[in-house]
């Protein structure tokens, strides 16, 4: 599939997604170029009028830029009480719509926010769709600086290979907390809820990638058309998976 017809599920997706919102809504807006698509649509309806009160939490710096341009009232998780509904994007996605997240370095923001929301509605092209996560992408972590290569090293020893997400002119990837991202390939990984667990106990991991249990809906869009799936906690999801290696 070639990056335009992709970028076109995504916004077909994202948009559909975006029928949930309603007036007077606190929004969580996702990072990434699914969830942008989101944000443009939100912004369209909020300045034809056809939305109106909506005020957007952003989940990361780049994203608050993005939604303060576009015209959309933008608050804190500090200054709401609760946020009606978020629309973020994803990397993987398994059966039981368990997540990795953090391909764009926003994973603690986006995590925090997730956990805030009444509903959490994930918006991916059927590429990200995966048996088992880890298959696909690779688990970000988000760590401290020090002792950084200490924690690269722990996290090689639950069986990762690690590696220091770059930008492009060589430098560390700083997150928006001015973290570091670990990215560690585990291949397909057996017990997420275990990992889970490991990652948390080992201080200098801020956060983890992996969103179990967060997702309350999923918005998927293939060639086949948009599907909509309410997340059953803990249940099996027949998602049709369209595998890109490449990716
Ligand atoms: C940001 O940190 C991520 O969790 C994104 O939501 C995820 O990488 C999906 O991004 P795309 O929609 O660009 O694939």
């Amino acid at each position: 599939m070639d990056a335009d017809r992709r970028d076109e599920l995504k916004r077909l997706a994202a948009e559909q997604a975006v029928q949930l919102v309603e007036s007077g809504m606190v929004v969580g807006l996702g990072v990434g170029s699914t969830a942008i698509h989101a944000i443009r649509r939100i912004a369209a309806l909020l300045e034809s009028g056809a939305l109106r009160d909506v005020v957007g939490v952003p989940c990361a710096a780049s994203v608050e830029y993005e939604a303060r341009a576009l015209g959309i009232p933008l608050t804190t998780l500090d200054d709401c009480v609760t946020v009606d509904l978020t629309i973020d994007g994803a990397d993987e996605v398994d059966p039981r719509v368990n997540l990795i997240k953090g391909g764009g370095g926003a994973l603690l923001r986006e995590k925090m926010v997730a956990q805030a929301s009444r509903r959490e509605v994930i918006v991916v092209d059927a590429t990200k769709l995966s048996p088992a996560l880890g298959t696909i992408y690779p688990l970000p972590l988000e760590i401290i600086p020090f002792g950084a290569h200490a924690t690269a090293r722990f996290v090689a020893g639950l069986g990762a290979r690690t590696t220091f997400r770059r930008t492009n002119n060589g430098d560390y990837y700083r997150t928006d907390q001015g973290h570091l991202i670990l990215d560690c390939a585990f291949g397909p990984i057996d017990d997420v809820e275990s990992l889970a667990l490991a990652l948390e106990r080992r201080a200098g991991i801020v956060e983890h990638g992996l969103f179990l249990g967060l997702a309350t809906d999923l918005i998927v869009a293939s060639e086949e058309g948009v599907r909509h799936i309410t997340v059953s906690t803990g249940a099996q999801h027949t998602l049709c998976t369209s595998h890109n290696p490449a990716r």
